[in-house]
Order: C-alpha cells, then sequence, then structure tokens
C-alpha cells in the first residue's frame, strides 16, 4: 500500500488519538516526510499529547478537531484513511457513517487502513465491502487494508 501512495499522498489518521501510528508509519516508509499526515480527533485533550514529537523522522502531522462522522474534507481528496481503533468506540449507527464517509473522502484508488478488536472485525469489514470497498491485504477479520476502485 505505501509504495502506492506515492510521494505526496495526503493521508487522514480518524480518530487518531496521539499519534502513535504516524510514528509507525515513519518506521514502514522513511520516504513518508513528503506525505501529508492529517490527525484528526473528536478530543481536544487526545491530539493535544502530541507523541509526533518523540518522532524526528517526520514532520509533525497537521491536527484537526473533528468527528469521524462528519469529515472535513472534500470527496476524493484523500489518498488514505487510517482507521486505528476507532470504530470500536461508535455505535453501529456512527460506524455505518463513518465507513460512509471514508468511501466518499477517499479517492479511486485509495485505501482505508482498519484495526478493530478482534470480536468485531467481521462487521467491520463488512460495513467497508458494503460501502464499496474491496479488502485486498489483512492478516484477520477487522485487521484490514480496504482501496476503492479506480
Ligand atoms: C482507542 S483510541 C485510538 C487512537 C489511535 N488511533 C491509536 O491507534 O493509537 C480511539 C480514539 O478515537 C477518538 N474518537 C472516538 N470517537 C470519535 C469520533 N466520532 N470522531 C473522531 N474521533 C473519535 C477518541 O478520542 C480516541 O482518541
Amino acid at each position: 500500500m505505501t509504495s502506492a501512495l506515492g510521494e505526496r499522498a495526503t493521508l487522514v489518521s480518524v480518530g487518531g488519538g496521539p499519534g502513535f501510528e504516524v510514528i509507525q508509519l515513519a518506521r514502514l516508509r522513511p520516504g513518508s516526510s513528503r506525505w501529508r499526515v492529517i490527525l484528526l480527533d473528536a478530543q481536544p485533550g487526545m491530539i493535544a499529547q502530541g507523541h509526533w514529537r518523540r518522532s524526528r523522522r517526520v514532520p509533525p502531522p497537521e491536527r484537526l478537531l473533528g468527528d469521524a462522522v462528519q469529515l472535513p474534507f472534500p470527496n476524493g481528496s484523500v489518498d488514505a484513511v487510517l482507521s486505528l481503533g476507532v470504530l470500536c468506540c461508535l455505535t453501529d449507527d456512527g460506524a455505518d457513517e463513518a465507513a460512509a464517509e471514508a468511501w466518499r473522502v477517499v479517492r479511486p484508488g485509495g485505501f482505508v487502513v482498519l484495526s478493530v478488536p478482534r470480536w468485531r472485525g467481521a462487521a467491520d469489514d463488512e460495513r467497508h465491502t458494503r460501502h464499496g470497498f474491496a479488502r485486498v491485504a489483512g492478516t484477520r477479520p477487522g485487521r484490514s487494508v480496504f482501496r476503492k476502485h479506480k
């Protein structure tokens, strides 16, 4: 997935919390310093924690207060949505809306990276495929990479 994103991708970490995954991304792909990374979270206290300051390999992400069910991005404007440990914070209806919002903002050919606990993995995978994503990788239900068709 990381090579398919290209050098100047825009990634949104929805429910990104303090930004731990941004640091993981830097380990996966050192060239990610050119990516635009946006950390969006509903809680000011979470994004204020700023763990990305511990990483010297990527610039600090942009930080946005926002809601997974109403993302402040135009249609098809995002290369990848990271959804790590977030859908399990939402109601079933909220998780459906968040999957629909991911579908709206991800560009054709773009990705969603999903991680939820095992017990709800199949349901959250299904939410994404129902909205049109194809599951292209994964280690188990709910730990999945989805792609929007081109
Ligand atoms: C378990 S933490 C995961 C944080 C981060 N993604 C990670 O893997 O380290 C869940 C995060 O989702 C955020 N969250 C919960 N509901 C949300 C919503 N509707 N919109 C945006 N963020 C939300 C919480 O504030 C919290 O920071």
